[in-house]
């Protein structure tokens, strides 16, 4: 059985090892993922609702059930897709194979539960491959969210901007950076191809990859921040319509 590694010393005396030891992160990735899971549970199976006037939550946009006529639990008819792009996520697959399933826990230097992993090849982890698929459901869901942006600073007097019509532009742009971050996308628009020069025609393909590979290697930190705007964004919606709060106009 394989043993964890020793943690290795370094010449300026830090062990990096020993600083952040393997299960931290995903200890921290299972509680947060965790309760995101329990609070969208709670939101999209107890409420039919995510509009306050001029803002609409991500939850329930775009409002399919409002387009039918159908009205209960009208979160359940969009919210598959966001589930379903980010549960397929190849980063999210890392972060909650490791923190719910421990499986592997981290790398390969420690040790694993069992001794076949057979990964995303069988039943129900290859499902997981539909990922290049979600992304363009999550990118209609996306062109509604920025349409709700906009809308979200026309309120009935007209052009203002309150705390919500920022928090829901904020939003827009962090999951637009994470959409067009995404691994999937990035092969989509050059990765697949073996030369980019080869057939003499302009490297357009090229420049996209290539700006595309810049914002993927924060593909995590887009991942961790949409997750927590859409979060925010949902929260600040629910409360209002509560009435525990109210909106601040800015102007
Ligand atoms: S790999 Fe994360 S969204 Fe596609």
């Amino acid at each position: 059985m394989a043993q964890p590694l020793e943690p290795t010393a370094r010449s300026d005396g830090h062990n990096a090892a020993k600083s952040k030891p393997y299960w931290v992160e995903p200890v921290i990735t299972m509680v947060i993922l965790g309760v995101w899971v329990l609070y969208s549970l709670w939101e999209v199976l107890f409420h039919n609702t995510g509009t306050y006037h001029n803002y609409v939550s991500p939850y329930f946009s775009p409002g399919v059930g409002d387009w039918f006529g159908w009205h209960v639990l009208d979160a359940l008819y969009v919210a598959w897709v966001p589930l379903l792009f980010r549960f397929s996520c190849y980063y999210y697959r890392k972060e909650y194979y490791r923190g719910f399933f421990w499986d592997p826990p981290a790398c390969y230097a420690v040790d694993k539960p069992r001794p076949r992993y057979s990964g995303e090849t069988k039943w129900p982890l290859a499902f997981n491959n539909l990922h290049r698929y979600a992304w363009y459901l999550a990118l209609i869901v996306l062109i509604f969210l920025w349409k709700d942006a906009v809308e979200a600073f026309f309120f009935k007097n007209g052009f203002g901007v309150g705390v919500g019509s920022l928090i829901l532009l904020v939003n827009a742009i962090l999951l637009t950076f994470y959409t067009f971050s995404c691994h999937a996308f990035r092969h989509m628009v050059g990765g697949k191809k073996d030369c980019y020069s080869c057939d003499g025609k302009p490297t357009t393909s090229y420049k996209l990859w290539n700006r595309v590979s810049q914002w993927n290697t924060l593909h995590g930190t887009w991942a961790w921040a949409s997750l927590a705007s859409v979060w925010a964004a949902d929260l600040y919606i629910r409360l209002l319509i509560m009435g525990v709060i109210h909106d601040v106009r800015l102007f």
